[in-house]
């Protein structure tokens, strides 16, 4: 009998992201998926995502009823597993016989058949251990080790958060990064709204800046306003990063795409020249395709070696750097099981190395803009830090005065049970916790060159 095709989908991406390293956000958006529908798409991505979400954990389960070693199974087996397991655990609509009824034909069409008798005596053995509630469970964690079990995160990560950030932020943290995460957008003009409406696009006002909105639900992608560019995808403390670089004449954005950031700054200075590299020739394109704005211009090239002679100044530059993405967990779960402490040291070398070529083009007077998605102190401060260390000509300057001009000018509208804006601040640099701010984590600081 056939599998489902949101299953059969799931657990192919779900081998994908495991071999190659994929991202299943990416994965999920593939054209050939478009052949699903909309109801099994849904499926399909809340099993991937709800299946790396909760990994340890279901391996855990999995492990307490299996006869064999997870680490000895074949990959097929051990996905279609996890894809049982988390239906018995958090999908109550799917009838426990149909999520083990499913796993057991996934393997059998994966040529597994071998294993589908141990498949469905496992699945079996879980369902019949009855069901705790998994949230209130980390809601009660003691300590960073049990919170990192209960809320299925490798224990490395919560206990350097818990350093950082303190015991109640990193549960928070856990907590969001549990939860299907909400989509943003920004809209950059007055009509989009009623547009979206009549499109059948609901929407609530953003929590953190007044061109935000929510999505509540319709198809953002297929209006006129999105595929025109007048309303853009983007989380919330991602605008606001864009935001801080502030408006310029001759603008650098060294590590543009896919370029949300470059949108938002070219919109906002439209009288500007926009510089926007990007290292992957074909994130390059992809940038130049979702980006058709006048004042925009995209170079394929490496921010650590600008092809800009350094006469070439901007007076605004964002280095929005690639980084390992833990502020954004919720909607990247694989990140966690993949990124190993031994890897910060390596991003920051190349972040280190980007900030330093950037800076080496702003012009004296001007503003740069260094921000990451990362909550790790090693791609964020201490990237600041390596890079100015020694330098007189470049100094942080604090974002207490931006963040209070963007509040005045009605932009910026968060509050956060009566606290100001001090708490999206950590010293001079911005700062967004996910569950304690309403966005991804995002990092930011701001240099000038004297
Ligand atoms: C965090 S993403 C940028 C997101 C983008 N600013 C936005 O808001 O849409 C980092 C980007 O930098 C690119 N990148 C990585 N290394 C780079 C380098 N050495 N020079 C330029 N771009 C680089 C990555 O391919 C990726 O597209």
């Amino acid at each position: 009998m056939a599998v489902s095709p949101a299953r059969a989908v799931a657990l192919e991406i779900l081998l994908r992201v495991e071999r190659e390293d994929s991202y299943a956000a990416e994965l999920l958006h593939s054209p050939h998926l478009t052949k699903l529908s909309s109801r099994d798409h849904g499926l399909a991505t809340e099993l991937v995502m709800g299946v790396l979400r909760w990994q340890s954990l279901l391996d855990r389960r999995l492990a307490a009823a299996s006869s064999q070693k997870l680490e000895r199974l074949d990959g097929e087996v051990l996905a279609a597993l996890r894809l049982g397991v988390y239906q018995l655990l958090f999908l109550s609509k799917v009838p426990a016989r149909a999520a083990i009824f499913e796993s057991v034909e996934l393997v059998k069409a994966a040529r597994k058949r071998s294993a589908a008798p141990f498949v469905n005596a496992v699945l079996r053995k879980v369902a019949g251990a009855g069901a705790e509630d998994i949230l209130a469970e980390i809601g009660k964690s003691p300590d960073s080790i049990t919170l990192a079990q209960n809320a299925a995160h490798p224990p490395w990560l919560v206990a350097r958060w818990a350093g950082h950030y303190g015991f109640e932020a990193t549960r928070q943290i856990c907590i969001q990064d549990q939860t299907v995460p909400g989509a943003a957008i920004h809209i950059h003009d007055n009509e989009s709204d009623a547009e979206l409406a009549a499109a059948g696009v609901q929407l609530s006002p953003g929590r953190l800046l007044s061109a935000a909105r929510r999505i509540l639900s319709g198809d953002v992608t297929g209006t006129r306003a999105y595929q025109e560019g007048r309303v853009s995808i983007q989380d919330e403390a991602s605008q606001l990063v864009a935001l801080l670089v502030g408006r310029g004449e001759k603008i650098l954005d060294c590590c543009a795409a896919p370029g949300s950031k470059t949108a938002l700054l070219a919109r906002r200075s439209p009288r500007a020249k926009v510089f926007a590299t990007e290292l992957h020739p074909h994130r390059a394109r992809l940038l130049q395709n979702l980006n058709r704005l006048p004042n925009v211009h995209v170079v394929a090239a490496d921010a650590r070696h600008l092809p800009f002679s350094l006469s070439f100044t901007f007076d605004r530059i964002l280095a929005d750097v690639p980084c390992s993405g833990t502020g954004t967990l919720a909607r990247n779960p694989e990140i966690k099981w993949r990124l190993k402490a031994e890897d910060l040291r390596d991003l920051q070398l190349r972040q280190v190395a980007i900030l330093k070529s950037a800076l080496a083009q702003l012009a004296i007077g001007g503003r740069l803009v260094y921000s990451t998605c990362s909550l790790e102190r090693e791609e964020n401060e201490a990237v600041v830090e390596a890079a100015l260390d020694g330098t007189a000509e470049f100094k942080v300057a604090d974002f207490k005065g931006e963040l209070e001009q963007l509040r005045q000018s009605g932009e910026l509208c968060f509050e956060l049970s009566g606290k100001d804006t001090a708490s999206l601040l950590a010293g001079p640099y911005l700062r967004t916790i996910p569950g304690v701010h309403p966005c991804d984590g995002f990092f930011a600081a701001m240099i000038e060159r004297r």
